[in-house]
């Protein structure tokens, strides 16, 4: 099948001639709107989806439109906490595999920094329609990666493949303004971050090793990990962010990580509820519910076992047939 290395990046880039994907700096057109920018009462939930995931779920698979399976934990926080909205970051997430399985890197780069520039346009919008709502960030696979050069900035100077002979990174956007970040982000959940950082203080899961694209400038981000918004969780083995073998652990990670990554936006948001009113007043408004382990209503529809029937969701991931009552 496909394969992440790096002569078969150079050589899927080779095919893809000079097109250059990194020429980011120019202005850029206003993206379009997250896919639902209704005002939560609670937490707004903004999803980046991974490469090739569909738009809309097919088959039998629930998640919000534009979300892909990570919205599957935003659904379970939403069930959880009276007044979420769960928003997807509306971006192409092309697989960008070619007729010989090789990673097309032009088009990934191309598509990474579309995401990169519309969820920062997007949460400008989105926190001046709604100002006070606490949003939390999330993407899977190239979503995590679009979400990370978001706030830490483009790979930018971090050189990390050959474009066309040209040594260059992902895209060189500015990140988005600190105060624009701390005043409104109170959580950002990574799964299977393909720019993923191994052994830091924020990573769950076992993975040890770093990822295909890792990030090594984390200045601009550094200061929201101190102040505990992150999480990134990465398992042992998987294709991009732990550099493996498996396309299928990487497949399979939104499931594998998806009561960890709710529980941790839950206990975000009851942490902020309780520090923002120490009289408690914040829970008697109704925002809180049970938050340790009681999977309910969602969860209670939802068959772990149920990983049987597979499906094909777009160019070459491989998910699970999965229900969601
Ligand atoms: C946006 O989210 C709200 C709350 O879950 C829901 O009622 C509404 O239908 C959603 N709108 C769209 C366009 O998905
Ligand atoms: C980004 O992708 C969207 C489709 O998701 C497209 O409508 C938009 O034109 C793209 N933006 C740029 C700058 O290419
Ligand atoms: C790689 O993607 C670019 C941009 O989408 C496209 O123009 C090019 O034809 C693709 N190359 C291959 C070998 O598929
Ligand atoms: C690292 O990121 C910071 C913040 O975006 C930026 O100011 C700095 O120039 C970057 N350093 C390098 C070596 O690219
Ligand atoms: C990593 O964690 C996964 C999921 O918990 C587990 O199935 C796998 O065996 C672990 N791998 C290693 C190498 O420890
Ligand atoms: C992370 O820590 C593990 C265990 O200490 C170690 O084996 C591994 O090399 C470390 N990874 C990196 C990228 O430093
Ligand atoms: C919530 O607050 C507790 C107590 O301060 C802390 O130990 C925990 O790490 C916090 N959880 C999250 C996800 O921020």
């Amino acid at each position: 099948m496909r394969s992440f290395t790096t002569s078969a990046v150079v050589g899927a880039l080779a095919l893809a001639g000079s097109a250059s994907a990194a020429s980011a700096t120019s202005a850029a057109p206003t993206a379009a709107p997250t896919s639902n920018t209704t005002c939560a009462q609670s937490f707004y939930i903004l999803v980046a989806r991974g490469s090739g995931e569909a738009v809309v779920p097919p088959g039998s698979l629930k998640y919000p439109d534009y979300t892909g399976l990570a919205g599957a934990a935003a659904l379970k926080v939403q069930s959880q906490i009276p007044g979420v909205v769960i928003g997807g970051v509306v971006y192409p997430a092309l697989d960008g595999v070619t007729t010989t399985g090789n990673l097309n890197l032009t088009a990934y780069a191309t598509s990474e920094a579309n995401g990169t520039t519309a969820i920062a346009d997007e949460i400008t919008a989105y926190t001046k329609k709604c100002p006070g709502v606490k949003i939390a960030l999330m993407g899977y696979s190239q979503g995590a990666q679009v979400v990370q050069d978001a706030l830490c900035g483009g790979i930018g100077g971090d050189a990390k493949f050959s474009l066309g002979g040209t040594t260059t990174g992902f895209n060189a956007y500015a990140p988005i303004s600190q105060d624009l970040v701390e005043q409104n982000v109170l959580a950002v959940a990574l799964i299977a971050d393909p720019s993923h950082i191994a052994n830091t203080t924020y990573d769950h899961g076992n993975s040890t090793r770093n990822g295909v694209f890792s990030r090594t400038n984390t200045t601009a981000c550094n200061p929201y990990v101190a102040k505990g918004l992150y999480g990134s969780w990465c398992q042992a083995d998987d294709l991009f962010c732990d550099s493996g073998t498996s396309l299928n652990i990487h497949d399979y990670e939104p499931l594998t990580y998806e009561d960890q990554v709710a529980q941790f936006l839950v206990d975000r948001w009851n942490n902020y509820t309780t520090s923002a009113s120490p009289s408690g007043t914040g829970s008697a408004s109704g925002t809180a519910s049970a938050p340790s382990g009681t999977s309910t209503t969602n969860a209670a529809g939802r068959v772990a076992g149920a990983l049987g029937q597979p499906l094909l969701v777009g160019a070459s991931v491989v998910l699970a047939a999965w229900l969601l009552n």
